[in-house]
C-alpha cells in the first residue's frame, strides 16, 4: 500500500492540465467514488490495526494533496481551455452581488449611533441569565407576574432573559457610576407566536446614573432621540406608568396621526403609537448594585427594536424576519447600513 501511494503521489506531481477536460479525468481516474483513492480506502478498511497505523496518515495526507490539485485547477473548469482566446476582455463584467442587512441590525444601528451621539456607550449581556439579573435585583417581589410560568422561559436554573434590564444591573454591578449606557440585545417570552408577537424579540436599553440626574434630563433625552429618528416635529407624551425598577415610570408615545387607515389601525384610532418605558431607578434597585441612592439618581428606558422595524420598513408580518429568506433581504438592499 505505502509503496502504491508514493507511486501515484509521483505521478500526480509531474501531471500537467491544459483543459477542463484534464481535470474531470484527473478526478474521475482519482477522486470520483469509483476512483482510485476509494479503492485504497477500501483496502485500508480491510487492515489489522498494525498496518492501518502505518499507512493511515499517508493515506489521508495522498487523499488531501489529490484534493488540493483538483480544486487549484477547478478555474480552468469554468474558464475553459487556456489556449482558448475567444472570450471578448472588452465586455463590462456582471455586477456582484453585496449582501444586506437585517432590518433589524439596520433599526438596532440608528439607534446606537443616536444615543453615541449623546455620549452613551454600548453594551451586551448574556440571554440566558440567573433569576438575581432578570427579576430579583430589579426589585420584583417573589411572586411577581412576571415570573410566572407563563411568561419565562425557564432553563434549570437560570431563564432566558425576558429583558434587557438585566444587562442594567450587570453594569452597575460592574462598575461604578457615572454610567450612560445603550444595551441592545435578544429577549424571549413564552408567548403565542402570530404576526403581531413573536416568543422572542429585541430590545434596546438605555441606562444613565450620575449625581444629580432628574427626570428633566430623561425626558430631554428621548425628545431628542426622537427627533432624530422619527423626524423632526415628531410630536411626544408621557403617560404614567408602572414598572417594579423604576419610580415614577412612565410610557411614551409618539403621534403617529389618523390621516391614513394604517395609522388609524396601528394605533387603535388614538393616533398615539407606544414606543417605550421608561423611569427613574428604582432606589431599590441602586442600592442591590451597590449604589448610594442618596448621592446618585438616574433614569432607564427600553424599547422593543422588532415593532419600530415593522413599522419602518413597512413589514406586516413579524415572523417573515426569521425566515432567513434572502429575498426579503434582498429588497432592503441600499437601504442605510
Ligand atoms: N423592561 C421593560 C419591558 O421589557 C421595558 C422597560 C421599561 C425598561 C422601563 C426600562 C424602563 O429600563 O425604565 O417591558
Amino acid at each position: 500500500m505505502l509503496e502504491k501511494i508514493l507511486q501515484i503521489e509521483k505521478e500526480t506531481a509531474a501531471l500537467e492540465f491544459q483543459n477542463a477536460q484534464d481535470v474531470e479525468n484527473f478526478r474521475l481516474k482519482y477522486l470520483s467514488r469509483k476512483g482510485i483513492i476509494n479503492e485504497l480506502l477500501d483496502e485500508f478498511r480491510a487492515m489489522g490495526p498494525e498496518q492501518k497505523r502505518e499507512t493511515g496518515k499517508p493515506l489521508n495526507a495522498l487523499k488531501a494533496r489529490l484534493e488540493e490539485i483538483l480544486k487549484s485547477h477547478e478555474s480552468l473548469k469554468q474558464a475553459g481551455t487556456k489556449t482558448d482566446h475567444s472570450e471578448d476582455l472588452s465586455l463590462p463584467v456582471d455586477g456582484f452581488k453585496v449582501g444586506s442587512r437585517h432590518p433589524i441590525t439596520l433599526v438596532k444601528n440608528r439607534l446606537c449611533d443616536i444615543f453615541y451621539s449623546l455620549g452613551f456607550d454600548v453594551s451586551e449581556g448574556p440571554e440566558v441569565e440567573d433569576d438575581w439579573h432578570n427579576f430579583s435585583a430589579l426589585n420584583f417581589a417573589e411572586d411577581h407576574p412576571a415570573r410566572d410560568m407563563q411568561d419565562t422561559f425557564f432553563t434549570g436554573d437560570f431563564v432566558l432573559r425576558t429583558h434587557t434590564s438585566s444587562v442594567q444591573i450587570r453594569e452597575m454591578e460592574k462598575g461604578k457610576p457615572p454610567f450612560r449606557l445603550i444595551m441592545p440585545g435578544r429577549v424571549y417570552r413564552n408567548e403565542a407566536v402570530s404576526s403581531r408577537s413573536n416568543c422572542f424579540f429585541h430590545q434596546i436599553e438605555g441606562l444613565y446614573i450620575d449625581e444629580g440626574v432628574s427626570f428633566a434630563d430623561l425626558k430631554q433625552t428621548l425628545y431628542y432621540f426622537v427627533q432624530q429618528f422619527f423626524g423632526e416635529g415628531t410630536k411626544v407624551r408621557f403617560r404614567a406608568s408602572y414598572f417594579p425598577f423604576t419610580e415614577p415610570s412612565a410610557e411614551m408615545d409618539i403621534w403617529a396621526g389618523t390621516d391614513t387607515e394604517e395609522n388609524r389601525r396601528l394605533t387603535k384610532g388614538t393616533g398615539w403609537l407606544e414606543v417605550l418605558g421608561c423611569g427613574m431607578v428604582h432606589p431599590n434597585v441602586l442600592k442591590n448594585c451597590g449604589i448610594d441612592p442618596e448621592k446618585y439618581s438616574g433614569f432607564a428606558f427600553g424599547m422593543g427594536i422588532d415593532r419600530i422595524a415593522l413599522l419602518k420598513y413597512g413589514i406586516t408580518d413579524i415572523r417573515d424576519m426569521f425566515h432567513n429568506d434572502v429575498r426579503m433581504l434582498e429588497q432592503l438592499t441600499g437601504a442605510e447600513q
